[in-house]
């Protein structure tokens, strides 16, 4: 809690470490009401710095210090300061040993970070900075040793006993306990640190790495959930073999564990050697977990496997550098994740996702930098802008060196780096050496914050067969940052003929023609390029696959759309070009909401969508995506005002109209699919992926019609289907009709048939949560009551009062303000029981200036309500008085 007015951190202030821990040896006694910590730290003066010796000061919260030592000399209260946080002593010589012993309090630990319990098991939490709730210690990243940890315990309670690296010895003691020994011969820094003690079990696997060491792999789950665990080792194995295709990179221990745990701030953590999952990010199978879950899954093992080196080989030296580990893993799991399924629907939902979300944060009071150079709590910025940013500025790099380049680039920094913590500029100097190209501008892409915006213009002059486009790029101001330099911006471009083919390209001053699609480089405020042999008036194609994250603007018109829809090569930009076209369509229903005029949908949406329907040739997944239109949270997003009602109503209205004028089609696609589908086992591949999600959508169009046949189809569906993605979808169809009996009876059943299945109870929190039928709050409200609800369980949390204040905006921002009065309650409560859930929880109250003024006032007020509400997290203090600013 804060105690005084939060610090705030700055990189500029960076100090190497005084002192550095060659060796950690932990030792923990479990115990139900308490647990006893020694470490053992083998210290010594840091041989870069001066000879004096400074006071050693080691961070501690939370701790009940029982003993310490110096070089074997017991430590009176005259020997040392004790403070909230910090225990300091001064050392006598160069190199020495501290021995601690602290009781902690695992089984009241409701933060969920350091040591704490689980449905009856203990487990860790230690990034960024939970260590110190364990021990004694330099809680910094930058401060790398050898660690071994033994952990004791009741043998009937917690018959498995786990720590990083390998186990080198156990046995039984009296009293009905036992212990168990493990070394990590790496050296790691203190928040990859883990210790997991419970009833759990395993399903064991084997992998034979590159160099053909044999590898065994393990996932820990509780013994109900055994069955649910082949999909995620799967996973594993398909990411080991990625890892060692695409990047070189092998697995370095005998042993690779995943444990998965009930209550879990995150979604998982990569801790060497043992990793520890959130249950939902580990258990899948078809009757319990839809397709996006088992997908999740696929992603969240791969991406902490591929920390074991981008992070743990090579970790951060402090946390400014976070998306160093966090932006490039994030790159590394997209990549896997567009090999093993579809490429482009891959890329499709990261961009759907950044535009939405991470577009808002760099738009909003918490906007920092991919590198940020101050922060409060470094909780908070475990945020979109690190890890979605941070992957768009890597993909950005991987687009200007090129594939080859930029495979040099990152074996150039392993070899440089193994076993170092390092920074950002570490990272784009091993690209710049290995590809002999300059970066230095590039790199505002870190410290720079906001969107930038890109707009083009075009002038063809047909007498000299010269095609120009003019680039102009900004970027708007963010808090401490008014004025912004020119980023460096590759946008992948092609050029459309009459026909809808890609022209060849060549460029004024180049000597021949080269390729259909081309990434050009602005640097500039102001830049254009012109291409010269062309012919005829073409159509650009521009940031193709999203070459940048920035908000690119063309006057393109809405027959323009429908050909870059219909023809464009590039699989995004056809998708990019439906969004455009239902933003323009949407905006146009918004102003005429707004208006009270009648809503009149362009019927050149419902064309484009009809002859993508009709198209048999097409991929099922794009059909999926381009059916999607933008959600509600974009439209906010995109408006500089929104209006929260006007945006709902277009939407609905555009999506009743299409339902109504494209039944045939969706009805035949829905049919043929759903026949496949029934005919087929649950399959976790991409071309199931596919069928089940046309179908899915356009069953929730079809149920718009309120036609007695889909009704029936959808109870079928629901009663019938052998898998969660089809039954999820037919409920959420349910709740959102108005056949009140059968909604009721679905809900009732669903909750019936699943209640001892946590995370299926979930999705079902969720499914009404995020329904938009008139009463949201109350329903949100009553189900809180459920028994299967807890405010300590952050899965709950975020399935129902999450998806409520993320996703059903209608129901959130009542104009009374109930909803935002119902979200600043929660944040308090949750606030002394868990406060990075809590100031999690809290993003949708921050962005109060995107609305009306009556909505800002509403909610501000819950905001200073918060401020006043008593003693506050740093977590959430920091959000909220940032947001206010
Ligand atoms: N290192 C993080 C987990 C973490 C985040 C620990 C914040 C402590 C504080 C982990 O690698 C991670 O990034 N997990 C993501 C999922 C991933 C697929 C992006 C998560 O937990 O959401
Ligand atoms: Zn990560």
């Amino acid at each position: 809690m804060r105690t005084e007015q939060s610090k705030t951190i700055y990189l500029k202030d960076y100090r190497a470490p005084d002192y550095l821990i060659d060796e950690t040896h932990l030792t923990f006694e479990l115990f139900e009401d308490h647990t006893l910590v020694h470490a053992q730290l083998v210290m010594r003066r840091n041989p870069e710095l001066s000879a004096e010796l400074p006071v050693l000061s080691l961070d501690g919260q939370q701790l009940e210090l029982l003993r310490i030592t110096l070089d074997d000399r017991e430590l009176t209260a005259a020997d040392y300061q004790l403070s909230d946080s910090h225990l300091t002593l001064q050392p006598t010589q160069a190199s020495f040993v501290i021995d601690s012993t602290v009781r902690i309090h695992p089984e009241s630990n409701t933060a969920l970070e350091g040591l704490y319990k689980s449905s009856g098991m203990f487990c860790t939490q230690c990034e960024a900075e939970g260590f110190r709730k364990i021990t004694y210690y330099l809680d910094r990243p930058d401060v790398m040793s050898k660690f071994t940890t033994t952990v004791s315990g009741d043998k009937q309670k917690y018959p498995i006993l786990l720590s990083n690296g390998n186990p080198i010895a156990s046995g039984s003691e009296e009293g009905g306990r036992h212990w168990a020994t493990w070394e990590d011969p790496f050296k790691k820094p203190a928040y990859l640190f883990a210790l997991v003690a419970g009833d759990l079990w395993c399903v064991e696997d084997k992998f034979t790495t590159l160099s053909s060491r044999e590898v065994t792999l393990r996932i820990y789950v509780e013994p109900e959930n055994i069955d649910k665990v082949q999909h995620a080792m799967d996973s594993l194995k398909k990411s080991m073999k990625w890892d060692e295709e695409v990047y070189g990179r092998e697995y370095d221990l005998d042993i690779f564990m995943i444990v998965a745990v009930n209550d879990f701030n995150m979604g998982a953590m990569e801790n060497k050697g043992l990793n520890i999952f959130n249950s939902s990010c580990v258990l899948a199978r078809a009757e319990t977990a839809t397709d996006a879950a088992h997908q999740r899954v696929e992603a969240v093992v791969a991406h902490e496997y591929f920390h074991n080196w981008s992070g743990n080989r090579v970790t951060c030296r402090d946390w400014f550098q976070l998306s160093l580990k966090e932006g490039f893993t994030v790159f590394r799991d997209a990549e896997f994740s567009a090999d093993m399924n579809s490429r482009t629907v891959k890329r499709i939902e990261d961009v759907a996702y950044l535009r939405t979300h991470q577009f808002a944060e760099d738009a909003g009071p918490m906007a920092h930098p991919v590198r940020p150079d101050a922060y409060m709590e470094i909780s908070n910025f475990y945020t979109l802008t690190i890890y979605e940013k941070g992957s768009e500025v890597l993909r950005m790099i991987h687009t200007l060196l090129g594939n080859q380049a930029f495979r040099k680039g990152s074996d150039l920094y392993f070899e440089r780096h193994d076993g170092q913590a390092v920074t950002c500029d570490d990272f784009v100097k091993a690209m710049e050496d290995a590809s002999g190209i300059d970066l230095t501008q590039f790199k505002r892409w870190y410290t720079q914050a906001g969107t930038p915006r890109l707009a083009v213009s075009e002038a063809f002059d047909a007498t000299a067969r010269t095609y120009t486009l003019n680039f102009t790029q900004s970027c708007p101001a963010t808090p401490g940052q008014s004025d912004k330099l020119p980023f460096v911006i590759p946008v992948e471009l092609g050029l459309l003929d009459a026909r809808g083919n890609d022209l060849p390209l060549r460029l004024q001053g180049e000597a021949a023609a080269s390729g259909t699609s081309r990434v050009l480089s602005v640097t500039e405020a102001q830049q254009s390029f012109t291409f010269v042999d062309i012919a005829e008036q073409p159509l650009p194609s521009l940031l193709r696959g999203f070459s940048a994250p920035v908000k690119l603007s063309f006057p393109y018109d809405r027959d323009q759309l429908m050909f870059l829809m219909q023809h464009d090569s590039d699989g995004f930009n056809r998708w990019e070009a439906g969004q455009q076209l239902s933003v323009q369509v949407l905006q146009e229903l918004i102003g005429q909401q707004q208006r009270g005029e009648a809503l009149v949908l362009d019927q050149r949406l419902v064309t484009a969508l009809r002859s993508l329907l009709q198209d048999g040739r097409l991929d099922q997944a794009m059909v999926a995506e381009m059916l999607s239109l933008p959600g509600e949270a974009y439209l906010t997003e995109i408006s500089e005002v929104a209006d929260v009602e006007a945006i709902h109503g277009a939407r609905e209205f555009a999506r009743q109209q299409l339902a109504e004028a494209l039944f045939e089609p969706l009805w035949q696609r829905y049919q043929a699919n759903r026949e496949v589908s029934k005919g087929t086992p649950y399959v976790a591949e991409a071309e199931h992926f596919a069928r089940r999600s046309l179908q899915n959508i356009a069953l929730s169009y079809l149920m718009l019609t309120g036609k007695p046949e889909v009704l029936a189809a959808t109870l079928e569906q629901y009663e019938a289907c052998d898998n969660m993605t089809e039954r999820l979808t037919a409920l959420a169809v349910l709740v959102n009709s108005p056949f009140e009996a059968e909604r009721g009876k679905a809900l009732e059943a669903f909750a019936e048939h699943f209640k001892d299945n946590a995370l299926v109870m979930d999705q079902w929190f969720s499914v009404q949560a995020a329904s938009t039928l008139p009463g949201g709050l109350q329903r949100v409200q009553a189900l809180m009551q459920h028994p299967a609800f807890t405010l300590k369980n952050p899965n709950k949390v975020r399935a129902l009062i999450g998806a409520f204040a993320g996703q059903n905006l209608v129901n959130f921002h009542l104009a009374d303000g109930s909803g935002y009065r119902f979200l600043a309650d929660q944040v308090i409560t949750l606030n002394a029981l868990n406060p990075q859930i809590a100031s999690r929880l809290l993003a949708p109250l921050t962005r109060w200036r995107k609305y009306a003024a009556a909505r800002q006032a509403l909610m501000k007020a819950e905001l200073e309500r918060i401020l006043a509400s008593g003693e506050l997290s740093a977590d959430v203090y920091e959000v909220v008085s940032k947001s206010l600013a």
